[in-house]
């Protein structure tokens, strides 16, 4: 396994366990499964809507010795609807109370976008704040202070580009130490990925495998693991094609946190961490890009919202 490590030492493996789209009554055994097998890195959202019954995992392996907490690193991320000062603790408490844990190693804001709170997911503008209502340097000033606290080792971002990050940085006392993206060789990244590595942000990519479990899908997305390069590649090292969209992420030193209820696929994309692809086979994954995002982002831009994919995403 490979590992990210931050400034004051601590490390994170490179290969997690997403939990977005584990259904309720599937996520504890996922959860569960992966501890046994050796993960050792969850990455949750209070959005995702299964925390508690993840805090359930998570208890239980405790207790039956399967894990100790301080090996354990788990994420979790702050909802649109908790961006305002006085709400970003209390969200911080929900989650922290639904995990069963005194303390996240990370906490992420989920999006640089904000809306009111109640609102979910927007039906119509009116679920918006506009950054001028509840601005992100606030809500990046609460997660300093949830670090202060000790509720939380660390502190990042996710769904930033660079716009976004310059922003908070500029009233910053801790910069932000993770920013978690869609990353995949179809959209990889490399400025946003050059900017935060000069920053010293380390990148975590959401999606590897291209969600296609998820709701919402656009007409025609093109498959990564029906991709010719990747199976090709994937045929030459003997390994499946998730493994080498996994391989390649770990290879180029982000972490990676693919979603999968099956045992069997559990234990396939752990392995992946492992494996070593040579010069030539990154080049070609690195040269598929298509600049194609399976989360486009229009969600945050229906009529009347203040939101723009232009100020969203890092072209
Ligand atoms: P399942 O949970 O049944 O394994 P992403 O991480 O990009 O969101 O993708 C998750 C989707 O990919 C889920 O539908 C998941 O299904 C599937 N998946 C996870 N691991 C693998 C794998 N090794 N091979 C094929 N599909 C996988």
């Amino acid at each position: 396994m490979r590992y990210l490590e931050f400034k004051n030492g601590d490390r994170v493996a490179s290969l997690g366990l997403g939990t977005w789209k584990s259904a309720p009554g599937e996520v504890y055994d996922a959860v569960r499964t992966a501890i046994k097998i050796g993960y050792r890195h969850i990455d949750c959202a209070a959005v995702y809507g299964n925390e508690a019954e993840i805090g359930k995992a998570f208890a239980d392996a405790f207790k039956d010795g399967d894990v100790k907490r301080e090996e354990l690193w788990v994420t979790s991320k702050l909802w649109n609807t908790a961006h305002k000062k006085d709400d970003v603790r209390p969200a911080l408490e929900q989650t922290l109370k639904d995990l069963q844990l005194d303390y996240l190693d990370l906490y992420l804001i989920h999006w640089p976008i904000a809306m009111k709170p109640g609102a979910g997911f927007p039906q119509s503008a009116d679920d918006f704040l506009t950054l001028a209502e509840a601005p992100l340097e606030d809500t990046w000033q609460e997660m300093e202070a949830a670090q202060a606290d000790g509720l939380v080792r660390h502190i990042g971002v996710s769904n930033f580009n660079i716009a976004t990050i310059e922003l908070i940085a500029q009233s910053a006392k801790v910069m932000p130490e993770m920013n978690q993206v869609e990353m995949h060789p179809f959209l990889p990244q490399h400025k946003l990925v050059n900017y935060c590595q000069s920053k010293g942000i380390h990148l975590t990519a959401y999606s590897p495998l291209g969600s296609s479990d998820r709701p919402r899908k656009q007409e025609n997305e093109p498959s990564l693991m029906g991709h010719e390069v990747v199976k090709t590649i994937a045929d030459a090292q003997g390994v499946t094609a998730a493994q080498v969209l996994l391989a390649w992420q770990v290879n180029r030193g982000v972490a990676v946190i693919p979603k999968s209820t099956n045992e069997g696929r559990l234990k396939q994309n752990l392995e992946a961490a492992s494996i070593e692809l040579s010069e030539d086979q990154m080049k070609h994954l690195n040269d598929l890009n298509e600049s194609f995002r399976y989360i486009d982002g229009t969600i945050w831009t229906i009529e009347g919202s203040p939101y723009a994919l232009e100020d969203l995403w890092e072209f």
